[in-house]
């Protein structure tokens, strides 16, 4: 890891966490010194909550190696992922570096939020450069967005994918990278809505939540965002476009075909010929377990 700020001390607690030895590289050494007291922090709470033994801790915290000697690390690594500032210019000097010292074939992969990193990279292999973007904190958060550069070889997405769910992440490969990958773009639209909401003064901030809380709350972790249409009912999706005058071109081919969502047992997604009742009773049982879940730990009252 390249930088050991907020995301670079939390991935080398991860790798080191799945038994790997890792480098974690930072300009400034007292960023090194914080990111060390925090993964042990971490670690006391991932042990609170039975994720680790508190008797593995010494060991986790001795499988992160933290210096500000890039040379050193590059020569050791098989697999380098900068988290540097989200700065063009900063990236890219490390990719540049991370080339020129890493040995041939070892994978060089940027935690980028946003920023096209790879496009005129100054590297003599493009074809090992990847986007790896993780979430904060990523000793918790399981998702890993993965992404290719212009040249990226195919075998090096199947590496890192293995590789994060070696970790005991989940990654999503995305077919080409796009600024703020999937969840981030979700994340952007939704912000801009709220913050329309908060100007116009339509709600307040805890009611926003609340709702946000008590619905989406509860389907989101079972159907996210795409196969929730199927739920709603891609007629019902139809007829509202119609009367805003917004004709989604995926939508009216699926109602010409009868691709309803869970009532015809296709929509966005398929539901290789089970009935409705079926696909719904599956639904609800998840629901059910959510909402006990969010009961228990009381996400109706905020924090
Ligand atoms: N913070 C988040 O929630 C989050 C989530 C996903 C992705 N990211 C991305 O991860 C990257 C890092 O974000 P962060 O929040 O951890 O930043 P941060 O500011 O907390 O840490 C960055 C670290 O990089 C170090 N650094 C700067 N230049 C360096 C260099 N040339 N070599 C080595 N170290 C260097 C800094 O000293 C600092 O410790 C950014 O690209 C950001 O967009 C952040």
């Amino acid at each position: 890891m390249v930088g050991a700020g907020v995301m670079g001390h939390s991935v080398a607690q991860v790798f080191a966490t799945a038994g790997v030895e890792a480098w974690l590289v930072d300009v400034d050494p007292a960023a090194l010194e914080r990111a060390m007291g925090l993964v042990e922090s971490n670690l006391k709470t991932m042990a609170r909550f039975g994720r680790v033994s508190e008797a593995d801790i010494p060991a986790i915290v001795g499988r992160i190696i933290p210096t500000t000697d890039l040379a050193a690390a590059a020569r050791e690594a098989d697999f380098a992922l900068e988290t540097v500032v989200e700065v063009p210019a900063v990236k890219q000097e490390v990719f540049h570096r991370l080339d020129e010292l890493c040995a041939p074939g070892v994978v060089l992969a940027s935690n980028t939020s946003t920023l096209d990193v790879f496009s005129g990279a100054r590297v003599s292999d493009p074809s090992r450069l990847v986007y790896a973007h993780w979430f904060a904190p990523p000793h918790i958060v399981p998702l890993v967005e993965i992404a290719p550069g212009p040249e990226t070889a195919p075998g090096v997405m199947e590496f890192v994918a293995a590789l994060m769910t070696r970790l005991g992440k989940r990654p999503v490969v995305m077919k080409q990278f796009v600024p703020a990958f999937i969840v981030n773009r979700i994340q952007g639209a939704v912000q801009n809505v709220v913050l329309e909401m908060l100007a116009q003064g339509w709600a307040e901030p805890e009611e926003i939540d609340l709702a946000v809380k008590s619905s989406l709350g509860v389907r989101l972790p079972v159907v996210g965002v795409a196969q929730t249409l199927d739920f709603t009912g891609l007629d019902l999706i139809f007829d509202i476009m119609k009367a805003r005058g917004e004709i989604n071109p995926l939508i009216e081919a699926k109602v010409t075909r009868r691709e309803l969502g869970a009532k015809t047992s296709r929509g966005i997604y398929d539901y290789d010929g089970r009935t409705e009742a079926e696909i719904l009773a599956e639904r609800d049982a998840r629901y059910l377990r959510v909402l006990a879940v969010l009961e228990e730990i009381d996400v109706f009252r905020s924090i």
